[in-house]
């Protein structure tokens, strides 16, 4: 007998803290007289990025928040770069500032993200933030891990006493998403921290038998469905972090249509974590604009 795991609807949930972050900014404005404002900037002509800044643009309009673009040739130097987010961090309409990765290879990306004011970081790159998100008192937690995380919330499945694993140990989400699932506490109470958690990847020992042990398996690895049905402990929940070109299709990390056999629950790809990590970024910009008005 085969059963069919729960699709954990991404785009919705995505749309659910959208309505949420408008009417948020909403109250805000009224009471301030101010917009939020998100401020992108893009080196050079690579055709995803384009996308996923023009979404980002258009997700902040929804939410009646100011967003600015500014497009660089892909000639511009480290030192212009930085010299740009100098201006950036004085600029008062300018609440948070998001440099599009990944950056031309000439351009050392490090240091313009170093330079970014910390309070601006909306991506949670800086390592102030990433800093204070280890020490468990976070200022902005990062856009995709917390997006994983808002799905698990909103599904009602939580993460405390269970035993995560992590496929990938990136600085934009296999390493903070570990670092906010071993934390005692979560900004979602503490149902969604407090998980035994297994950051695995390339050197990992025997991979499907650790992956194995999870109930919450994570991919974020940048591997077309890597993740087969054979890896996945039979009822667990699985998140797909993954966006993957094949052929004409988009893919996820997991093997979508074998999991969904094993899983109890699992994202689709598109239309899981990819929507929620532009909501992040939305709520990260207003807590920008509530911070700078405060200080
Ligand atoms: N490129 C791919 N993912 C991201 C992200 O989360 N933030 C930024 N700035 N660039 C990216």
């Amino acid at each position: 007998m085969t059963s069919t795991a729960r699709n954990l609807d991404g785009k919705a949930i995505a749309l659910q803290i959208q309505e949420e972050i408008k009417s948020e900014v909403a109250q805000w404005s009224a009471a301030t007289g101010k917009v939020p404002q998100l401020t992108a900037i893009l080196v050079g002509d690579d055709p995803a990025s384009q996308v996923y800044v023009r979404n980002k643009e258009l997700a902040c309009k929804r939410v009646g928040m100011g967003s600015q673009l500014i497009h660089l040739p892909s000639s511009t130097t480290t030192a212009e770069l930085e010299c740009l987010v100098h201006e950036l961090n004085a600029d008062q309409n300018t609440s948070g500032i998001l440099v599009q990765l990944p950056l031309p290879k000439h351009i050392d990306a490090q240091r313009i993200l170093d330079a970014i004011d910390w309070r601006k970081d909306v991506d949670a790159f800086h390592p102030y933030n990433v800093g204070l998100l280890s020490q468990g008192r976070p200022h902005f937690l990062p856009c995709t891990p917390f997006g994983v995380v808002q799905i698990l919330y909103r599904s009602g499945i939580k993460t405390a006493g269970k035993r995560v694993c992590i496929i990938g140990r990136s600085d934009i989400v296999g390493k903070p998403l570990a670092a906010m699932l071993v934390q005692r506490n979560s900004p979602l109470g503490p149902d969604w921290a407090n998980a035994t958690v297994t950051l695995a990847h390339r050197q990992t020992p025997d991979l499907p038998k650790v992956t194995r042990q999870a109930d919450i398996l994570i991919a974020a690895i940048g591997q077309p469905e890597f993740v087969r049905a054979e890896m996945v402990r039979p009822g667990a929940t699985v998140i797909d972090v993954g966006i993957n070109r094949l052929g004409d299709r988009l893919v996820g990390d997991v093997d979508f249509a074998g999991v969904q056999q094993v899983a109890s629950a699992l994202t689709p790809v598109p239309g899981g974590v990819g929507p929620l990590t532009v909501t992040m970024l939305l709520s990260n910009t207003l807590i920008a604009a509530r911070t700078a008005s405060s200080t």
